[in-house]
């Protein structure tokens, strides 16, 4: 069931003409994960039949923002931002349209009229290919419009095709929300439960994609690895099912997925690393900590010896596997011995890359109420400590591609003239100077080995085998 809630109490100017030929401006501001970027992407490609044309500054006749609530402070951004867009609302004497979307906007609703009366549409990570009728409604009713409702249909049914020209690396949503629950979460809240996308709609939008110039296609999901859906032959079929097919589009020369989920790591997914060539050996795998105490408390299901165990599977399945990870410090009642297994288990796995946060009380998810919360200091000291240790690990295993020789998917100019760039298999930068070679020799999508001559930081730098593109 769908519901459209509207507020009235609030009169305002029409902010949009209501010419259809008309140009107009639209703003998309998006934080959080890959999933909102995407959907950023479709949400424009909604509203560009309504006229609306993006362009790169805050002064436009509607600005969106996509949000996040993954921890307090992602969600406070919203508020700080609207408050400075209201001035830029006032000097076009209200002829601007604010709409929130994303997870703050699933979570907070009616709050966020309450606190910034001036924004006109709320609409929930759900509702966006129900876009145009909401501004509509706002237009018609004069009033703010707030539509945070799961409906029955699945979004992905009902949005246009993608349009959005990603270029060479291209995301691609095959699964959405997530039926896990884990203690410190608000994602089961605000993306609702787990969806799979039919197979037949993933691979022919993998093939427009492809037709648009992409190359890698990213697979992704809240609990990617969950993905199990309708496949070409009627059958259900699972992730490992899915990439093998997608493997048969010959453009396609990479396939990533993420985010996955240990739990779900099954043993036909490890074993399509060992066959699947275009699968890349670079894979995100969050573990959150290293202590089982810890993980049983954060509800993960899943101990530290398994995650272990699926490491080492992988690498036993392709020896260049690479891995990284999500960790939450202080989280509720982690004791220095959890803390220092934690750094115990970073030490034995060596990650490439990691994204680590101290862990933020959300509202109504079932942590928030623990009664031993780490004070707030202890948590920030140790995320320190892990931090450093991830960093060297990640210099570390950026310095130990000097030397390597691997394929480079390229996906424009570099910062400095006669400078090409693109992407490792690892997802790391590579940037290639003074190619010797014509000017569009090396374009967007082009796939050519490179050895690495140096590491920085966050990047690599490499030459390009001159014969490799003779051939
Ligand atoms: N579905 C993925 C990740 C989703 S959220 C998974 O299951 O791992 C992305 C990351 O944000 C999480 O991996 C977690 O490390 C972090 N995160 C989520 N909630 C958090 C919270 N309340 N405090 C701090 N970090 C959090
Ligand atoms: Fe959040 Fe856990 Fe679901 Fe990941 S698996 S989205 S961390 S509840
Ligand atoms: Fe944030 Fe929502 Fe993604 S809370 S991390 S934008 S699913």
């Amino acid at each position: 069931m769908t519901e459209t809630t509207t507020r009235t109490a609030i009169t305002r100017p029409v902010f949009v003409r209501h010419d259809d030929a008309a140009l107009r401006t639209l703003h998309i501001v998006t934080w959080g994960c890959q999933m909102n970027a995407y959907d950023s992407l479709r949400m424009a490609d909604v509203l560009r039949p309504m006229g609306y044309r993006e362009v790169a500054t805050d002064d436009a006749d509607m600005v969106i923002f996509n949000t996040c609530h993954i921890r307090e402070r992602a969600a406070d951004k919203l508020f700080s931002a609207l408050g400075r867009l209201r001035a830029v609302k006032e000097a076009r004497g209200g002829r601007m349209m604010i709409a929130v979307a994303g997870c703050v906007a699933q979570a907070e609703g009616a709050e966020i009229l309450r606190r910034a009366p001036y924004v006109d549409l709320v609409v929930g990570s759900q509702a966006y290919h129900k876009l145009p009728e909401l501004i509509a409604a706002v237009e018609a009713k004069r009033a703010s419009v707030i539509d945070t409702a799961f409906p029955a249909e699945q979004k992905f049914d009902f949005l246009p095709e993608d349009q959005s020209g990603q270029g060479a690396i291209a995301n691609l949503a095959i699964q959405e929300g997530c039926d896990k629950f884990c203690t410190f979460c608000v994602v089961p809240y605000t993306r609702g439960a787990e969806q799979s996308r039919p197979a037949a709609a993933i691979i022919a939008e993998a093939k427009r994609l492809v037709a648009r110039g992409a190359r890698e296609i990213a697979l992704l999901g809240q609990n990617v690895n969950a993905w199990h859906g309708e496949g070409l032959d009627g059958r259900d079929w699972s992730l490992a099912r899915l990439l093998d097919a997608l493997a048969e589009i010959p453009e396609i020369g990479r396939l990533r997925y993420t985010t996955s989920h240990p739990r779900d790591m099954g043993d036909d997914l490890i074993a399509a690393h060992r066959r699947n060539a275009k699968l890349m050996p670079f894979l995100h795998l969050p573990v959150q900590s290293g202590s089982d105490a810890i993980l049983t408390a954060m509800n993960r299901r899943h101990t530290v010896a398994g995650f272990r165990r699926i490491i080492e599977a992988l690498r036993a399945a392709r020896p260049d596997m690479a891995f990284s990870s999500d960790f939450i410090i202080g989280f509720p009642g982690e004791t220095d011995a959890d803390f220092r297994a934690t750094m115990a288990l970073v030490r034995e796995v060596e990650f490439a890359l990691a994204y680590s946060f101290t862990y933020s009380r959300r509202p109504g998810t079932p942590a928030a109420d623990a009664a031993a919360q780490v004070a707030p200091a202890l948590a920030h000291e140790r995320l320190m400590e892990l931090q450093d240790l991830l960093r060297d690990q990640q210099h570390a295993f950026n310095r130990a591609q000097v030397g390597r020789r691997f394929e480079v998917l390229f996906t424009g100019a570099g910062r400095y003239p006669g400078q090409v760039a693109g992407r490792s298999p690892y997802l790391q930068p590579v940037v290639v100077a003074g190619t010797g070679l014509a000017d569009g020799a090396i374009g967007p999508g082009t796939m050519t080995e490179v050895t690495i001559t140096s590491a920085n930081p966050n990047s690599l730098m490499g030459t390009i085998n001159q014969e490799q593109i003779a051939a």
